[in-house]
C-alpha cells in the first residue's frame, strides 16, 4: 500500500515507547492537522503531506535526547529530521516525491516569522493550538501566538484555547 499512513503512525507511537507527553502531542497535532486540511479543502496529495508531516513533526526529539547528550535544540533536532523523516516514510511506502516536502514542513514549523506556505500555516497552527492546551502562555505570549494565526478554523480554535488569556 503506497503511502501507508496507518503503518506511519503506528511506528512512531511504537518508537516513542509510550512515552506519555510526546505520544500524546503527536496524536493531537494529527488531529487538528487532519481537521484544518479538510476545512481548507486542501488537494488529496497535499492532506497526505500534512498529515504525516504532522505524525513526524517533532520525530527527533528523542534521538537527541538520547544521543546528543540530551540536547533536543532547534539546531540538533535539524540535524537529524531528515535522516528519521526519511527512514520512517520509506518504512510506510509514501512516495519518493513526497518525502523532501514532508522533511520540510518538519524542518520549518518553528520558523513562525519566515513565509509560510498553506500546508505549513496549518502545520504550525495545529501544533501551537495543541502547545497552547499543553502549557499555558501567560496574556504576552499568548498574543504572540495569536498574532501568527492567518486560517479562520485555526483562529476559532485558538480563541477558544486562549479565552482566559486573551480577553
Ligand atoms: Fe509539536
Amino acid at each position: 500500500m503506497i503511502n501507508n499512513e496507518t503503518n506511519l503512525l503506528r511506528s512512531v507511537l511504537c518508537y516513542e515507547q509510550g512515552h506519555v507527553r510526546r505520544t500524546q502531542h503527536i496524536l493531537k497535532v494529527f488531529a487538528l492537522a487532519k481537521l484544518f486540511g479538510e476545512q481548507e479543502k486542501l488537494s488529496v496529495e497535499e492532506q497526505q503531506i500534512l498529515q504525516a508531516a504532522a505524525i513526524l513533526h517533532d520525530i527527533a526529539i528523542k534521538y537527541c535526547k538520547e544521543h546528543c547528550n540530551g540536547d533536543a535544540s532547534q539546531d540538533n533536532q535539524k540535524r537529524v529530521a531528515p535522516i528519521l523523516v526519511t527512514r520512517f516514510l520509506k518504512e510506510a511506502n509514501y512516495l519518493p516525491s513526497y518525502i523532501p516536502r514532508i522533511i520540510d514542513l518538519v524542518l520549518c514549523h518553528h520558523d513562525y516569522d519566515n513565509a509560510k506556505s498553506k500546508l505549513l500555516q496549518l502545520l504550525i497552527e495545529a501544533d501551537l493550538i495543541v502547545n497552547c492546551y499543553e502549557s499555558r502562555p501567560d496574556h504576552k505570549k499568548a498574543e504572540y501566538v495569536k498574532a501568527i494565526f492567518q486560517t479562520d478554523s485555526g483562529k476559532e480554535l485558538l480563541a477558544l484555547c486562549l479565552k482566559e488569556e486573551i480577553k
